[in-house]
C-alpha cells in the first residue's frame, strides 16, 4: 500500500520496544495513511493455519468516541486520540472464509486442503472455544501494533477496561466475537511513565 504522506521516523526494533509507553494524552493530528501502514504491518503477523482471525474496527467519529468512552469507564484516551482501534476477532467468520487463506503457492489443491484443515479443528469446537482460539492470535496482532506505532513515530495505550457487550452493540459487532482490547492511537502529548518491571531473574527460568 503506497504511504500518501511521510513517515515522520522509523526507529529500530530495539528503540521502539524500549521507548513505547502507555499514552493517555494526544495531538489531534494522524495522516489515516500512516494508520492503515500500521495496520497493515500488523497484518504481517502470524497465526495458526495463517488463518488471520483477527479483526479492526476503527473509531474516528468524535461522537462514537464520545459514545465509546462512556461504555469504557469515561476513560479520557478514547476522546483524546484521533483515532482508536477496536482490535477483535471473528472466528466464525474465519471458518466461513477459510478458502481466502489459503497460499497461493500451493495452488487449487492447496485451496481445498486449507479449508479441510481449517474446518478439521475449527469445527469440532464450541463458538465459545473458537472465540477464544481467534482472540489468542488477535493477542498477537495487538503487540504487534503497538511496536508498529511506535517505530513509525505513534503512541498507543492497550485497553481492557471497557464493557465487551456495550461496546459490541455500540458498533454492530455479533455476539460471537472477542474484543480483545481497545487501542487509542497518536502522536503523544505527554511523555507517559518510565517503565517499571519486574526483574529477568524474577519472570525466567532456563531446565
Ligand atoms: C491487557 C491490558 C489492559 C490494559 N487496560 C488498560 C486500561 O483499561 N486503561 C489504561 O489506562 N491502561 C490500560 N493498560 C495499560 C497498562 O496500565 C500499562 O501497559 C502498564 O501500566 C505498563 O505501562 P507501560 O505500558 O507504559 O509500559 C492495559 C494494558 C494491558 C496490556
Amino acid at each position: 500500500m503506497p504511504v500518501l504522506d511521510p513517515i515522520p521516523q522509523s526507529l529500530t526494533v530495539q528503540s521502539a520496544i524500549e521507548t513505547r509507553r502507555s499514552i493517555r494524552q494526544y495531538h489531534p493530528d494522524m495522516p489515516r495513511s500512516h494508520l492503515l501502514e500500521i495496520l497493515r504491518l500488523a497484518t504481517l503477523a502470524p497465526s495458526a493455519f495463517n488463518a488471520q482471525p483477527w479483526r479492526f474496527a476503527v473509531v474516528e467519529n468524535p461522537e462514537l468516541k464520545e459514545q465509546l468512552k462512556a461504555v469504557s469507564y469515561n476513560q479520557s484516551q478514547i476522546t483524546s486520540a484521533p483515532y482508536t482501534i477496536v482490535v477483535y476477532s471473528d472466528a466464525e467468520d474465519t471458518l466461513k472464509t477459510a478458502v481466502e487463506t489459503s497460499h497461493p503457492h500451493f495452488g487449487e489443491e492447496g485451496k481445498v486442503r486449507q479449508v479441510q484443515s481449517i474446518e478439521k479443528s475449527l469445527s469440532k469446537l464450541s463458538v465459545q472455544e473458537r472465540a477464544r482460539w481467534g482472540d489468542t492470535q488477535a493477542n498477537i496482532v495487538l503487540g504487534i501494533l503497538m511496536v508498529a506505532a511506535r517505530g513509525l513515530g505513534y503512541d498507543t495505550v492497550p485497553m481492557m477496561g471497557f464493557d465487551q457487550t456495550k461496546v459490541k452493540q455500540l458498533l454492530g459487532l455479533p455476539d460471537h466475537v472477542i474484543i480483545t482490547a481497545l487501542l487509542p492511537i497518536g502522536r503523544a502529548a505527554e511523555l507517559g511513565r518510565p517503565h517499571h518491571r519486574h526483574s529477568l531473574e524474577r519472570v525466567t527460568r532456563f531446565y
